[in-house]
C-alpha cells in the first residue's frame, strides 16, 4: 500500500498516523497499533495484511482475500509469543483450490445444506453441490473466496471488513450486506462481530475457520489438547456430515465434553474423527463461554464464548498435508489443527425443529464470537 493511500487511508479513518519503521506504515489508537503490509493481488485488486498489536506483543493479522485470520500470535506460560493458527506465506497459498478455508469468514451458510436446495416461501432454491450432494460452506464461491474492504473505525482499534453478496449469488435470495468486525482487546482476546441485513428473506449462518494448534506445532498434531464444551446435546450426522434432526444428549457418549479430556481419549470411537455440532446450554441470544481449550507444554488457553445457538468442533479430520506455501513449511495432516466454529446447525433451513437461520428484510443478523487467551 503506497505511503500516499495509507496517509489518505489514515485520514479518512481520522486516526494518528506514524511510521513504525521505515516503509512499513502504521496506525497507532490507544494501546493497539495497525500495520498495513501488502500480501498480493486477486485479479486487479490490491489484498494487503492488516496486522493489530497490542501492548502483550498479541497479534492478530487479517487479509482482504476471503477476510481470512493469517496470524495469530500469543504468548505461553513462558512468554513466547508463537502463531497459533494455520496459513500460508503468500496470497498464492491461500488461492489454492484445496486450501480447507484456513481462517476465513464463511457464509452465505456455514456448514452443510442438505441435497443443496432449501425451500423459502413456498420457492425452492438449489445451490451448488460442492461437497458430494450437499453445499457447504455457502457453495463453489463461499464468502470465504471473495474480496472484503477493509477500513479502520474512526478511533477504534479494531478492522471493519465489509461484503455485499449480490441477490442471487450462490443461489441464495436477497441482496445481503455483510459487515464483520474484528477486534483486539489489550487483555488478550479477538472479538469478532458479524451483521447482516438483507432485502430478501433468507438463509445466513456466518462463521470464521481458524484452525487452531496451541503448541504452535511443537507438537504436529491437537491429540493431547484438552477440551471442555459447554453442552449436553449435539446434533448427530449421517455419513455425509448432514444432521438426522435428532438432538442427542452427550451423556455416556465420546461426544461428551462437559468435564475437560484430551481430544485423543475417544476420538477413535468416532467414525472419522470430531466434526459435529454441540447445542450450547443457554438462552437465545445469551453471551455464553461455549468451549475451552488447554495446552499443556505450551499452558496456552484458549475460551471460546459466543450468543450463536451452536459451535462446530472439527478435529481436522479432512488436513492431508498436501497443502503448499505453509508458515515454517509445516505439513498440515490430519489433525493437526482443530476448529471451534461458532455457528447455527448445520441444514437448519431443512430443519425447523432447529434455531431459525431465516433473515427478514428489516431485520439484522448478529452474531458474536470471542477468542480469549491466556495461560496456566
Ligand atoms: C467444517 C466442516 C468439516 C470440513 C471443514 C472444512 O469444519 O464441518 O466437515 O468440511 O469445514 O474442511
Amino acid at each position: 500500500m503506497k505511503i500516499a493511500n495509507v496517509l489518505l487511508f489514515s485520514f479518512c479513518v481520522g486516526v494518528l498516523f506514524s511510521c513504525k519503521e521505515e516503509g512499513k506504515p502504521s496506525l497507532s489508537i490507544g494501546s493497539i497499533s495497525i500495520e498495513v503490509t501488502p500480501f498480493g493481488h486477486f485479479g486487479n485488486q490490491i489484498i494487503n495484511e492488516y496486522i493489530l498489536t497490542n501492548q502483550n506483543g498479541v497479534q492478530v493479522g487479517v487479509i482482504n482475500y476471503g477476510g481470512a485470520i493469517s496470524r495469530l500470535i500469543v504468548p505461553d506460560k513462558d512468554g513466547n509469543l508463537e502463531d497459533i493458527v494455520t496459513g500460508f506465506t503468500s496470497l498464492d497459498g491461500f488461492l489454492q483450490t484445496n486450501n480447507p478455508y484456513f481462517g476465513a469468514l464463511i457464509g452465505r451458510y456455514a456448514n452443510r445444506i442438505g441435497n443443496a436446495s432449501f425451500s423459502l416461501n413456498g420457492r425452492e432454491y438449489r445451490l451448488e453441490s460442492n461437497d458430494n450432494a450437499n453445499s457447504l460452506h455457502g457453495g463453489r464461491k463461499g464468502f470465504d473466496k471473495v474480496y472484503w474492504d477493509v477500513t479502520i473505525p474512526v478511533g477504534d482499534s479494531s478492522l471493519l471488513l465489509t461484503y455485499t453478496s449480490p441477490d442471487g449469488e450462490e443461489g441464495y435470495p436477497g441482496n445481503l450486506q455483510v459487515e464483520v468486525m474484528y477486534t483486539l482487546t489489550a487483555s488478550n482476546a479477538l472479538k469478532i462481530k458479524y451483521k447482516a441485513m438483507s432485502d430478501q428473506s433468507t438463509p445466513i449462518n456466518l462463521t470464521s475457520h481458524a484452525y487452531f494448534n496451541l503448541s504452535a506445532w511443537k507438537e504436529n498434531n491437537i491429540l493431547s489438547h484438552e477440551l471442555t464444551i459447554n453442552s449436553r446435546f449435539y446434533t448427530p450426522v449421517n455419513q455425509y456430515l448432514i444432521p438426522t434432526g435428532e438432538i442427542l444428549p452427550v451423556d455416556g457418549t465420546p461426544m461428551d465434553f462437559r468435564q475437560s479430556k484430551s481430544i485423543g481419549k475417544e476420538i477413535s470411537q468416532v467414525e472419522g474423527g470430531f466434526d459435529h455440532n454441540w447445542v450450547l446450554d443457554k438462552e437465545i441470544g445469551e453471551l455464553v463461554w461455549a468451549a475451552i481449550l488447554y495446552e499443556k507444554g505450551s499452558g496456552r488457553q484458549m475460551e471460546v464464548w459466543t450468543d450463536a445457538p451452536g459451535i462446530q468442533f472439527y478435529s481436522g479430520n479432512f488436513l492431508d498435508g498436501t497443502l503448499n506455501y505453509t508458515k515454517n513449511n509445516l505439513t498440515y495432516h490430519k489433525h493437526s489443527a482443530l476448529c471451534l466454529e461458532t455457528q447455527h446447525f448445520p441444514d437448519s433451513p431443512n430443519h425447523p425443529e432447529f434455531p431459525s437461520t431465516l433473515l427478514h428484510p428489516g431485520q439484522e443478523y448478529r452474531h458474536t464470537c470471542i477468542y480469549k487467551f491466556s495461560t496456566r
